[in-house]
């Protein structure tokens, strides 16, 4: 029999009793909104990747340089997320067809952009990303999972200072 798909809610994984002082009900919303972190945060560092590849024109050296920083913190990020939502007991997404489900960032595009489209686009991926580590935040907060805030407060750190860098660059 075929079985469901997890796409859009983190499923429970573990058969040993979890008791860490945070209800099922909460580690349940909280890995649910942190799989949707991962899947922006994976998607963007994928279009961050794709644009240090394709970037071309007289800004060649600097944003594919740039791009290349950026690609690397991202999929650094990527582990620490995961790790916390299993750590909660939950199964963490990690296909394409499950982030392609959950991000709320669009697919990069098929065919490479300009380049100042390119800066444009990682900017628009960052704020989507911090608005999405925002949203999780009153339900770290409800549970007092300081674990999981402080995860979301080094990532809303980085995208907010990355949107600002590349919107510098979009300013005349
Ligand atoms: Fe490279």
């Amino acid at each position: 029999m075929a079985k469901k798909s997890n796409a859009g809610a983190a499923a429970p994984r573990s058969t040993v009793a979890i008791h860490i002082g945070i209800s099922d009900k909460d580690r349940g919303a909280i890995a649910g909104g942190l799989s949707r972190l991962l899947a922006d945060t994976y998607t963007l560092y994928l279009t961050t990747h794709n644009f240090h590849w394709n970037v071309s024109g007289p800004m060649f050296n600097s944003l594919h340089a740039m791009f290349m920083a950026q690609y690397t913190e991202l999929w650094n990020a990527v582990d620490p997320i995961a790790e916390r939502i299993r750590s909660l007991g939950h199964v963490a997404p990690g296909s394409y067809a499950q982030f392609g489900q959950l991000s709320s960032l669009k697919d990069a595009p098929a065919t490479p952009p300009k380049a100042m489209e390119m800066v444009r686009i990682l900017m628009e991926g960052h704020e989507a990303v911090a608005r999405t580590a925002r949203s999780i935040f009153p339900l770290a907060d409800k549970a007092s999972d300081e674990p999981t805030a402080d995860l979301l407060t080094q990532r809303l750190t980085v995208h907010e200072q990355t949107a600002w860098m590349l919107r510098s660059l979009l300013e005349e």
